[in-house]
Parts: structure tokens; sequence; C-alpha cells
């Protein structure tokens, strides 16, 4: 007879003794990325730009349930701030295992109206940032490391009137992904692009404008996603189980680009 291998993991232990850091972790996505690793064990570096106080009050929260969890300034708009921030925290915590690309803007202009200093903002922060902060990752990351792209499903889907230059950003993401897949992976290190879809966030509403309510309703699943579930595809890819995921683009979209 077949013998199945019945296994407990404890929640808790799935992503135990692993380092991760959120960038953009004090809100939106990124803050629900931060619980969900945190509860998942992982140790969870919070880094913010300007929501140093939202950082810190979760970080107090997430210690307050038992969970381990730290903040750092970490402007990934300079690359300055990204290197001592890498630094610091393989200094504090002894290396990384996890980084989460999160932090991004959206400026929404039709491209006659976009000034360069608006699309500069965008490159730095969508582009250059996420390359660089892996570039300097890889300095520290230990073998089994993985990293996890926050893009859009804008890139590949129906991009909103005024969104192009966010949704060449994202396109940059995702060819990175696949590029990095091939490099990192003698170094059996994963990366991957989660692909959300329309997320109940400040840059959702930023984005949509007058055409929220409408946006809500044409999604098929008859509602914008909620943080906590792109959260749960980036914690699985986090773990063990994904060892074989890599250079995936994964949408979380409530099947808006079916
Ligand atoms: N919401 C959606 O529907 C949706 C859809 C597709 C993709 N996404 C992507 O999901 C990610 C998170 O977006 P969100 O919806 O959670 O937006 P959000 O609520 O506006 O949060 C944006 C996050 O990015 C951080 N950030 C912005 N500029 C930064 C900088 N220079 N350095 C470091 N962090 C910076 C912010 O940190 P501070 O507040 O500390 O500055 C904040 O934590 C983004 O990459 C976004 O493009 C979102």
């Amino acid at each position: 007879m077949l013998e199945i291998q019945v296994k407990a993991v404890d929640p808790i232990e799935r992503l135990a003794g692993k380092v991760a850091l959120v960038t953009g972790g004090g809100r939106g996505i990124g803050a629900a990325i931060a619980t969900e690793l945190a509860l998942q064990g992982a140790s969870v570096v919070i880094g913010y730009n300007a929501s140093h106080k939202e950082a810190e009050d979760l970080a107090a929260a997430l210690r307050d349930k038992g969970l381990k969890a730290a903040t750092i300034a970490l402007n990934t708009g300079s690359s300055e701030q990204i290197r001592s921030g890498f630094t610091a925290i393989a200094a504090e915590w002894g290396g990384l295992d996890i980084l989460i690309n999160n932090a991004g803007i959206s400026r929404v202009a039709h491209i006659e109206e976009m000034s360069e200093e608006l699309l500069d903002d965008m490159l730095a922060v969508n582009v250059k940032g996420v390359f660089l902060a892996i570039k300097e990752a890889l300095t520290y990351i230990r073998a089994g490391g993985r990293i996890i792209n926050i893009g859009s499903i804008s890139s590949d889907y129906m991009p909103y009137r005024g969104n192009s230059a966010y949704v060449m950003t994202k396109s940059a993401v995702a060819g990175l992904t696949r590029g990095l897949a091939r490099e990192l992976a003698s170094r059996q290190i994963t990366i991957n692009n989660v692909q959300p879809g329309r997320v109940e966030t400040e840059l959702l509403r930023y984005t949509l404008g007058g055409e929220f309510e409408r946006a809500r309703s044409q999604t098929p699943l008859g509602r914008f996603g909620e943080a906590s579930e792109v959260a749960h595809m980036v914690a699985f890819l986090c773990g063990e189980e994904a060892g074989y995921v890599t250079g995936a683009n994964l949408r979380v979209d409530g099947g808006v680009s079916v």
C-alpha cells in the first residue's frame, strides 16, 4: 500500500531562522508582506522612506506578539542609502535570506504632460532601486536565498491612460527577473516577480482616480484584492516548497488579466 508521509509544519516554523528585508514595508502591500513573513517565523526588517512612524508601529506590534521585527530607513531612490542599509542589516543580523523589492511609486500623466522629473522619480524607485538593491543584497544573501519583486499585471495587460511610464518601469522589473533567474541559479537563489492586479491601497486610489468604483465592478471576482492576498503568494515563494520556482511572473489579480 502507498505510504503517505504526514508532515505537520507549524506556520511559525515555515520561515524560522530566515532574515527578510521588505522595502517600503511600513504601509500598503509591503506592511502585509512584512506581517505575513514575521507570522511565518522570519526575522523581518521593515524598510521605510516617508512612513517612519507606521514602520515603527508595525514592528512594535509584531514584537508585542513575540515575533521578530526591526526597522531601517531605506530610501530605495538613493544608491547611498541602499549601500549603507544592506551593510547595517548584515552587521545586525549576520546576513540575509529574503529580499522583497516592494517599494514603488506611481505618477499618472499623459506623455505630453509627464515631466522629466516625475519620470526620473519613477525610474529611480521602480527600476534602478530594484536593480541596486538586488546587486547589494547579493553580497550578503545566502544559498537558498529568495528575491521577490513586486511588479504589476499592468506590464502585460490593459494599462490605464496616463500610466505608460509606470507600466514601462514594471515591464523592466519583469525583464530583470527573467534575466537574473539564469544568473542567480548557480548560487541556488531564486527570483520571481509577483504581479498584483488591483489591490486597495493609496497607490490604487491615486492611480484610478475617478475610475475607482468602475474598476472594482469590472474585476471578475467583483472586488479589489487585499494586501494580505499578495502577501500569501510572496510567503509561499519564500519557503522551501517553492525551491523550483524561478524567473516566474505570478499574477494575483482576481481574474482581471484573463
Ligand atoms: N495597489 C495595487 O493595486 C498595486 C498593483 C500592482 C502593483 N503594485 C505594486 O505594489 C507595490 C506596493 O504598492 P502599494 O499598493 O502598497 O502602494 P502604497 O500603499 O502607495 O505604498 C507604497 C510603498 O512604497 C514605498 N516607497 C515609495 N517610495 C519609496 C522610496 N523612495 N524608498 C523606499 N520606499 C518607498 C512607500 O514607503 P514610504 O511610505 O515609507 O515612503 C510605501 O511603503 C508597488 O511596487 C506597486 O507598484 C500595487
